[in-house]
């Protein structure tokens, strides 16, 4: 196969796995990836069209994640930018042609862009050849793809080379495809969340985005530990991210009356609460695809705890019925699942939940300080938590940053 055929299926390929991806942070992460692979560039980021400006949503950074060591996350701010043609990125998103800058530093005088050089200063970091490509789908302009650093078989950094901007272009397209069809999901999603959090504004869009960060965080350490296959693990957190955000999405069938009473619930109050689970669950029955089988598992036993005191239990979710031979069902009581009764996705969305409820403010209390949330969280290791799910919610705990970071709360 000639060097053309070649580079052209293997952007098809990297093309026929980015469709496949359904989650938007997923897929920036792995758009950056396979371009910055194709290009072999040391570093990259993403910038996502919105409300008018360029928001920085994502970013790689070879050297800087080998100064930090294997497992840890670069911390990074979510900055954004006007959508005007000052700066590199802007300039590719205003006029949709890509920019390709041997050096950042040695741009020609009046050249209508600048390099902001902010970022190399405060990571002790030296960019020098940029590609800057528009991300552009049928509907126009929806982000930009900037890739920093081609290195060449020495690991010496060398301009981009021409032919390698032009099957990019193409492969920029595709990922515009991609990119527009996660952010409808995604607003739909979000959507879902709005109408529950009309009915219980603890479940904010800003809570469950960063409860689903937490977890997929989680889930990654603990899948390390169990050894689980690469690609088994990205799609599992590809899913894992949308189920996890509508954990509480069945609060939308609870009266507000009840789930906004200040103080104290009585028995029946606090039995009506219990039937989010169930109602959640109820949404994705029909079980159609892998996510829809992850949301069910995650709404239902989201509130399930390892020792067996949780609820709804064993339960037919369909009718609420307590299904029977499954012991202590007194009085109608079904007897909570346990141990690894709960399925582990679950286990990981209520470790995650409960450490973002701790550390939020709730009409009732002051958001905990950090160590104290922690502290709370090893103490129910055993008791409401997976020990190993806690486990990995510490070895994970130093990613957390950057999701607190992403996802703040918008008073
Ligand atoms: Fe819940
Ligand atoms: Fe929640």
């Amino acid at each position: 196969m000639g060097k053309e055929r070649a580079g052209l299926k293997e952007i098809i390929d990297l093309s026929t796995e980015m469709n496949r991806t359904k989650d938007i942070d997923m897929l920036l992460d792995s758009i950056l990836a396979k371009a910055r692979a194709f290009t072999n560039a040391d570093a990259g980021s993403i910038y996502v069209k919105e409300d008018g400006r360029l928001n920085f949503r994502c970013v790689q950074n070879e050297t800087l994640q080998e100064r930090l060591g294997p497992g840890r996350k670069l911390i990074h701010t979510f900055f954004t930018l006007p959508l005007s043609s000052s700066s590199i990125v802007g300039h590719v998103a205003t006029t949709g042609r890509a920019l390709n800058i041997p050096d950042a530093y040695a741009l020609e005088p009046g050249c209508p862009y600048s390099f902001n050089a902010e970022f190399d200063r405060m990571s002790d970091y030296r960019t020098t050849s940029i590609l800057s490509l528009p991300l552009e789908s049928n509907d126009g302009i929806v982000g930009v793809l900037q890739l920093i650093n081609a290195k060449n078989g020495e690991g010496e950094t060398v301009p981009f080379p021409a032919d390698v901007e032009l099957y990019l272009r193409y492969f920029a397209n595709i990922a515009a495809t991609a990119l527009e069809r996660a952010q409808l999901t995604r607003s739909i999603i979000l959507r879902m969340i709005k109408m529950a959090e009309m009915h219980d504004p603890k479940e904010t869009g800003a809570h469950v985005n960063r409860v689903a960060g937490y977890a997929i965080e989680i889930y990654e350490a603990w899948a390390k530990v169990k050894d689980i296959d690469k690609a088994d693990v990205e799609k599992t957190k590809d899913i894992l991210r949308m189920a996890s955000m509508l954990h509480d999405v069945g609060k939308i069938g609870i009266s507000d009356i009840i789930l906004k009473k200040p103080g104290r619930l009585d028995e029946s109050e606090f039995k009506t609460i219990k039937e989010h689970t169930r109602l959640g669950a109820s949404l994705f029955f029909d079980k159609q695809s892998d996510f829809d089988k992850v949301a069910f598992l995650v709404a239902a036993n989201h509130h399930e705890r390892w020792d067996g005191n949780g609820y709804p239990g064993h339960i037919d979710l369909l009718t609420g019925r307590v299904i029977d031979g499954q012991g202590g069902s007194e009085e109608g009581h079904p007897r909570g699942k346990k141990g690894l009764e709960i399925p582990i996705l679950a286990r990981i969305v209520s470790v995650s939940d409960v450490y973002d409820a701790l550390c939020s403010r709730r009409c009732y209390k002051e958001p905990y300080e950090e160590t104290r949330a922690l502290d709370e969280i090893r103490a129910e290791s055993g008791r409401a938590f997976d020990p190993e799910v806690v486990e990995a919610f510490f070895a994970a705990f130093p990613n957390f940053r950057n999701v607190a970071l992403r996802y703040p709360d918008t008073e």
